[in-house]
């Protein structure tokens, strides 16, 4: 399967005038209940891993006449216009005046056309590029089962100081911004940077800055809290970065340099959680890879590995997928913090595969202090 390509110029969102309108604007949303235990109702699949929650994937589902959760969904998530008329009946005239407003729909004749989604996480929103490829530019890269993942397999304590590298949308730098003191979402693509702004603006976050960076380059010092996905799959046509999910020729060139950062990027007490493919070569192990990268740093960390094997992986957007042997690639979330005083590093495979609950929420069954 790929996705269909296509090729259009689309605007970033416009943050709406006053911050009281981008309040109201989400207010809206959440008491007409779109939010991910609304979609999760609708969709039952949403959002678990994969493209399972696109349109493509349960061509069997419709919005039910009267529901306005059903034809926000229809706008936002399958990216499918709408009558004018039928949004009128269900929601507040102001959400789509603010909607057209911002960038997100546009009013062509009777219909309602989505230029970008707006897809719900954990009680926030988050504005991205429309679930399909466009390539008349890089774009920003819309919720997928990886970026709830990630979402949910932060533990969401108190911190002082969150990196999100390859933060896009910013989904990863908002979600932290709501446990810790200060947030730098970082990311190589303007784009990016102007939707996680409008993203902070719609969700009234005030302590997160996004900077132009390639990986952690742009900011000084270290945090407690690093949150990265940025891109990994193997592709022969575009360098590492040039899209949100090049990772270059063996897919993990993004990786090591996170993973070889680790040990003066991140404090004593923090965590660190990253989403990713790992391309593996056959016969060598996640572990392996991480002690390699880290050389004699390795044997301090304490990691629970969140992944499972990806034998039949599918790239649907490089345009020169890799033919490689895959029997050793996994998929999923390593987390790893540094071993308290007096306790030895540990590597712990959790094999977990399922990980979304029936209300779409979706949590570790063990973090690090459960073991
Ligand atoms: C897979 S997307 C992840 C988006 C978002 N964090 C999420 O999980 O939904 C990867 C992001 O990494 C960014 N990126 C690619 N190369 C990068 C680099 N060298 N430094 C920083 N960000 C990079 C891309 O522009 C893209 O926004």
């Amino acid at each position: 399967m790929k996705l269909a390509t296509f090729v259009e110029a689309v605007d970033p969102p416009s943050v709406l005038p006053t911050p009281a309108r981008m309040a109201a604007f989400v207010m809206s949303l959440r008491e007409l209940g779109y939010d991910t235990a609304g979609c999760a109702r609708r969709l039952r699949v949403f959002p678990r891993l994969g493209v399972n929650f696109w349109e493509a994937m349960r061509p069997q589902w419709a919005p039910a006449p009267g529901d306005a959760v059903g034809w926000l969904i229809r706008l936002f998530i399958d990216s499918v216009a709408v009558p004018v008329d039928t949004l009128h009946a269900l929601v507040p005239v102001s959400l789509i005046d603010d909607a057209i407003e911002a960038r997100l729909l546009v009013l062509d004749g009777d219909m309602l056309r989505p230029k970008l989604s707006l897809m719900p996480c954990d009680g926030m929103y988050f504005v991205t590029d429309r679930a399909a490829k466009n390539t008349a530019f890089n774009q920003v890269m819309w919720l997928w089962g990886e970026s709830y993942l990630l979402a949910g397999l932060v533990r969401r304590t108190s911190r002082r100081c969150a990196f999100d590298v390859g933060t896009g949308s910013g989904i990863h730098a908002l979600l932290a911004s709501r446990h810790c003191d200060r947030v730098v979402g970082l990311d190589v693509s303007p784009r990016a940077l102007e939707f996680a702004r409008f993203n902070a603006a719609l969700n009234g976050v005030h302590n997160a800055e996004f900077r132009l960076s390639d990986l952690l380059d742009g900011v000084d010092g270290s945090c407690d809290l690093l949150v990265t996905n940025v891109p990994y799959a193997p592709d022969l046509a575009a360098r590492a970065g040039d899209n949100f999910w090049s990772g270059g020729i063996d897919g993990m060139e993004l990786l090591r340099r996170i993973v070889r950062a680790i040990p003066e990027r991140v404090d004593a007490d923090g965590g660190v959680y990253i989403n990713s493919l790992f391309p593996l070569a056959p016969g060598s192990t996640l572990r392996g890879n991480f002690a390699q990268w880290l050389g004699g740093r390795f044997d301090d960390l304490q990691t629970l590995d969140h992944t499972w094997p990806v034998p039949f992986y599918e790239d649907l957007l490089s345009d020169a997928p890799i033919d490689a042997d895959k029997s050793a690639w996994r998929f999923g979330v390593v987390s790893l913090r540094r071993a308290p005083h007096g306790q030895a590093g540990w590597w712990r495979e959790l094999g977990q595969d399922r990980f979304f609950n029936a209300d779409g929420s979706c949590r570790a069954a063990v973090d690090h202090d459960a073991t």
